[in-house]
């Protein structure tokens, strides 16, 4: 069965052509980068009408790089939420409407659903139960995956997503849009140890997360030493250590929890995704801890751990071979629970 998939729920538009039999055919991604990178952020009605202008042009470009047309394509699987709401209008009426006109099935697909079965898609070895670490621009969730649609949350953000603290702070620090990746970068850059910031909600027991402070006491430390830095002509060391001690602290903190969600539920393969699994130190502490654990980590390559449209061809592949279809109707939500999702 091949499926193409449209993702457009926020900044990006990813179209890709998944097949049963032969993996992923062909796969495309637009970004909206220089749309928005002026006004430090998305702005939702630039994001809309670029989705308008790159989505058909990029079905034709995977369909071009398959060598294949459209009467090839059994399903359309288009990403209904959550996410910014005219933007995934965009992405959820071309696809139905491409599917009725070829006449054949469609479905609605959960972002998240989409990023939590990326690494199904290449990693072999993979399987059910695991445990996923969910963490990207609007998300961070640990959840028990018994199957596709069984979802269990263990743990979640009370406030500030670890995607959104790394850009919010990235901005705070001067640097441009999107300042997750920006940060990473100067991190590298960075003294370990100059600066310790705190390991949130680690001091007490559950799996939630809180990491709105941590914005605030990067803010506070490059506040307090800018003034000597500018002096001695440091600033960018500061920067770059306030980068890094940002980091750390990011990383541990997913890092305790996810070590302690392993424990707790007894299994042993936790899965990386989302935006922010592409963070290198990220991915190569918690392979280390897992590997201690005798565990294992899986995380999708880093193209696949922001949004793509082949991971929205592949959890749609899922349900469309489950039998589920979308009705002639359609609809689109901002917010969604993962857990509200139908289970196969
Ligand atoms: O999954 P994603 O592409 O979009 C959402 O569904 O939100 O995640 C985007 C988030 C942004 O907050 C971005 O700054 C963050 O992922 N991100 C990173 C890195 N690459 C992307 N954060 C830290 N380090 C990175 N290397
Ligand atoms: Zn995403």
């Amino acid at each position: 069965m091949r499926v193409l998939g449209i993702e457009t729920s926020c900044d990006e538009t990813g179209v890709a052509l998944y097949c049963s039999d032969q993996g992923l055919l062909a796969h495309l991604v637009h970004s909206q980068l220089d749309v928005h990178a002026e006004f430090g952020g998305v702005v939702p009605e630039l994001a809309s009408r670029d989705h308008v202008r790159k989505t058909l042009p990029l079905i034709r470009g995977v369909l071009a790089q398959a060598s294949l047309s459209h009467g090839d394509v059994d399903g359309i699987a288009y990403t209904c939420g959550p996410g910014l709401v005219g933007a995934l209008l965009v992405g959820s009426a071309v696809g139905r409407s491409l599917a009725w006109a070829w006449g054949i099935p469609s479905i609605g697909v959960h972002h998240m659903e989409g990023h939590l079965l990326a690494p199904l898609m290449e990693q072999s070895g993979l399987d059910f139960p695991f445990v996923a670490l969910l963490v990207s621009g609007g998300h961070t969730q640990l959840v028990e995956v018994s199957d596709v649609g069984h979802y269990r949350l263990l743990g979640e953000s009370l406030d500030d997503a670890a995607g959104e603290a790394f850009d919010k702070t990235a901005k705070l620090l001067g640097l441009p849009y999107p300042g997750g990746p920006e940060l990473s970068r100067l991190a590298q850059n960075g003294r370990p140890g100059r600066f310790v910031f705190p390991r949130p909600m680690t001091d007490r027991p559950g799996l939630d997360f809180s990491f709105s402070g941590l914005k605030t006491f990067a803010i506070n430390t490059f506040s307090r030493e800018l003034s000597s830095s500018e002096l001695t002509g440091e600033e960018g060391g500061l920067r770059a250590d306030i980068a890094r001690a940002f980091e750390d602290a990011v990383v541990d903190t997913l890092l305790i929890k996810c070590r302690r969600a392993v424990r707790e539920t007894g299994i042993k393969r936790l899965v990386l995704a989302g935006g922010v699994s592409a963070n290198r130190r990220l991915r190569e502490r918690i392979h280390d801890a897992m590997t201690q654990e005798g565990a294992r980590a899986y995380y999708p390559r880093p193209e696949f751990c922001t949004d793509n449209g082949a991971m929205i061809a592949f959890a749609g592949w899922y349900r469309l071979r489950a039998g589920q279809r979308e009705p002639l109707s359609f609809s689109v939500r901002s917010r969604w629970p993962l857990e509200d999702l139908a289970p196969m």
